[in-house]
């Protein structure tokens, strides 16, 4: 029998990025005011304020992104200058439905999509749309403490109607909710769930309601499912994504109590989500861990059967970095992607402090692969980092190799038997930073001339990255050199 190794025929190369980072024109073609429009920039070391009523002199990052919504065309020629065979991208919701409750949606908002879909559409690049990347409108917000209130469903399921009937014809695959795991830390409360606290300032620093919170992420799953079944009652051909933020989470040492730990924190972090979106039923750990902490969830049969009943399709997820648990409190803590966790002696770290850990990528690819028995994308990898711009050229070779390690190990993956069939790295082309608010935090292969002030002419250049992603591409994932 002939032994196939490395990348399918039709592996899906491309890039991904999310509307309120990358847009900019909040408030061009009738779009309204979202969750993340409200957020002002912040730094590595000092967290982003929340100005929900936008006094004060400061500047919102997502006012201009990176100004997608003006060059789009330059942009997606661009992705295919580069060869991507697909683009994972958000509709902001607030484009549709200004404030989210309206009878009918925004005819100019639909209009703008229309154009991404037919240039996309020129190129042969396949669509991925994310239906929820942190742009919940902040009338919903306001007026149902976002998530927290049963009401959203409602209108979320509308919003999801609007676009599969006017998008079906050219988009396959969707993400009901971006990494749907990061509202069960409390880090999300706010821009993910919409929910305003009343002694929220900034983002992530607030006292914590796990009833509430919990009770908002029960609302989400059953949104969620409801949009799987109404999109495959529309086109039984969709394909629905359940998307996780994995942070792979290792022993810190082989005591057994680390190992214990590991094993229950990998199962509420990691595991949870994935396994109400495939399994359709809170797993066991999942409900003792509400016990242990007086949480009691408004769960009603309806909710159950549509659960049990609407299952996703393929397995998505964002991996970046691992942590390491110990059941020692003193053992030295590191800090990521929305959670840290113990120290790993053995990774370097990024510049913004996330442990690099290509390996990892590996092994969470069988780990997911085999727990679900689906097909499996990678919708975001990649490394934020400052680059040096000079006379039009960046070199990144601190990216490339951080792409290299990891393409290697998804290769390996493949190579394992996992099935998997995109990768989709963050930011292809440079956006504001969600955790930081900054534009210096840079992902991509196409560099944008803006700062974190948002000054800048905003133009596009080519790093040394764009060329090799390129020829990855060209040749399927062979010449990695
Ligand atoms: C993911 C989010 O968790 O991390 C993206 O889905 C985000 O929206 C990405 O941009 C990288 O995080 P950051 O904070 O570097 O922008």
């Amino acid at each position: 029998m002939k032994k196939v190794n490395g990348f399918p025929a039709r592996f899906f190369w491309g890039g991904a990025t999310a509307a309120n980072q990358v847009e900019g024109a909040w408030q061009e073609g009738g779009k309204g005011i979202s969750v993340s429009d409200v957020m002002c920039v912040g730094s590595h070391t000092s967290p982003r304020k929340i100005s929900i009523d936008l006094s004060g002199d400061y500047y919102y990052p997502s006012h201009r992104g990176s100004e997608f919504f003006y060059r789009f065309k330059e942009d997606i020629a661009l992705f295919a200058e580069m060869g991507f065979k697909m683009y994972r991208f958000s509709i902001a919701w607030t484009r549709i439905f200004p404030n989210g409750d309206e009878k009918k949606p925004n005819e100019e908002g639909l209009k703008f999509y229309d154009e991404v879909f037919k240039e996309l559409k020129k190129y042969n690049i396949e669509p991925m749309v994310t239906i929820s990347h942190n742009e919940l409108p902040l009338h919903l917000a306001k007026k149902f403490n976002g998530w927290s209130s049963r009401e959203m469903i409602d209108c979320y399921v509308k919003f999801c109607e609007v676009l599969f009937n006017r998008y079906k014809d050219y988009v396959n695959y969707w993400i009901p909710f971006n990494e749907i795991n990061d509202l069960s830390l409390p880090l999300s409360t706010y821009l993910h769930g919409g929910i305003i606290l009343d002694d929220m300032k900034y983002l992530g620093d607030n006292v914590d309601n796990p009833q509430m919170r919990f009770q908002a992420l029960h609302h989400v799953f059953v949104a969620a499912a409801k949009a799987v079944e109404l999109g495959k009652k529309l086109k039984p051909s969709f394909q629905f994504g359940a998307m996780t933020c994995h942070i792979t989470i290792y022993p810190l040492t082989c005591n057994p109590d680390d190992i214990v730990q590991t094993q229950h924190e990998d199962f509420i972090r990691n595991c949870f989500c994935s396994d109400v979106q495939f399994r359709g039923e809170y797993p066991f750990y999942q409900i003792k861990y509400f016990e242990n902490n007086d949480i009691e969830l408004e769960i009603t049969e309806e909710d159950r059967k549509i659960l049990k009943d609407n299952p996703h399709n393929f397995y998505a997820f964002s991996y970046y970095m691992s942590v390491c648990a110990s059941a020692d409190t003193n053992a030295a803590q590191t800090s990521g992607n929305i959670m840290g966790g113990a120290c790993n002696p053995y990774l370097k770290e990024s510049e913004w402090s996330w442990q690099i850990d290509p390996k990892g990528l590996r092994y969470t690819l069988n780990k997911v692969y085999d727990r679900y028995r689906v097909p499996v994308m990678i919708t975001e990898n990649g490394l934020g980092a400052t680059d040096v711009f000079f006379e039009g050229k960046i070199h990144d070779t601190y990216r490339i190799d951080y792409l290299k390690a990891h393409i290697e190990q998804m290769r390996e993956a493949i190579n394992d038997g996992v099935e998997l069939i995109g990768y989709t790295p963050w930011g292809c082309i440079d956006l504001v930073s969600v955790s930081t608010g900054e534009m210096k935090k840079r992902y991509g292969f196409i560099y944008v001339d803006a700062d974190d002030q948002g000054k800048g002419s905003f133009d596009r250049y080519r790093k040394d990255s764009f060329y090799w992603y390129k020829k990855v591409i060209e040749t399927n994932g062979e010449d990695l050199s």
